[in-house]
């Protein structure tokens, strides 16, 4: 006759077994993490489903954290993308630390990603590309804003994205055919995977935590208590 604790634990097993990861792992999490940001744009319910908080820190160990977008997943090696002035607080940070952590949430799928590693900056090729594909406007801000920067007033911003239309020979009104080239200090970013989590909320907070580390060039993976 089974005991207590077992019929206890088809009970629960029953609540939980629902809505989790794979029972099986995947080998690498990445063709996952895209499908859940697939899955999230296409749910129509974010401005910005790849928004994510970027956490970096002070070569002492003091944390600061700010939303950028996640540009570009790559396999090889398994990587994500974003862009920024390089100048900037974070840009100041990760040239002094590399080491960054970033964390995506989509509650209408009760999802969360995170991941840890190390940045570089993506090669200037890609980043010129990326640049190109911007709109006139946030050409301009990219070299008109001292991110990071104290500023005195809104109007000293406009001053300086007027100075930067002058410079660049653009005419806002007819805008659209000066080249404006990337500045030096805007570009990205690629952060180089060594941790990557996926948590899927799963009712009575019984979630489904699942873990891959990179060893040499494969992943190690475990599922996490919740
Ligand atoms: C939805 C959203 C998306 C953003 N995307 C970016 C981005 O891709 N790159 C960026 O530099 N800042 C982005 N920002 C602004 C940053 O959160 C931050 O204010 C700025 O980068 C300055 O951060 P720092 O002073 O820590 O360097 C975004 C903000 C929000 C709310």
């Amino acid at each position: 006759m089974a005991s207590l604790t077992e019929h206890l634990a088809s009970a629960v097993a029953s609540l939980v077994g629902h809505g989790g990861l794979p029972g099986t792992l995947p080998e690498s999490p990445v063709r996952m993490f895209r499908d859940w940001l697939e899955d999230a744009a296409a749910s129509g319910k974010y401005d910005d489903p790849n928004a994510m908080v970027l956490a970096t820190s002070t070569p002492d160990g003091r944390p600061s954290a700010r939303v950028v977008l996640c540009k570009q997943i790559d396999d090889q090696p398994p990587s994500i993308v974003f862009f920024t002035n390089y100048q900037s607080r974070k840009g100041d940070e990760l040239t002094r630390n590399p080491h960054a952590a970033c964390v995506m949430h989509w509650p209408h799928a009760q999802r969360q990603v995170r991941i840890e590693g190390r940045t570089e900056l993506l090669d200037s090729a890609a980043s010129d590309a990326y640049f190109a594909s911007r709109a006139l406007l946030s050409k301009l801000g990219a070299w008109a804003s001292h991110q990071s920067q104290p500023l005195q007033s809104r109007g000293q911003l406009v001053q300086q994205v007027a100075a930067e239309a002058a410079r660049h020979g653009v005419d806002m009104l007819s805008a659209g055919s000066a080249r404006i080239p990337r500045p030096p200090h805007w570009g990205g970013f690629r952060l180089v995977i060594e941790r990557l989590e996926l948590w899927q909320g799963v009712q009575g907070r019984l979630h489904d935590r699942a873990v891959w580390t990179r060893r040499g060039d494969g992943w190690e993976s475990t599922r996490l208590q919740p």
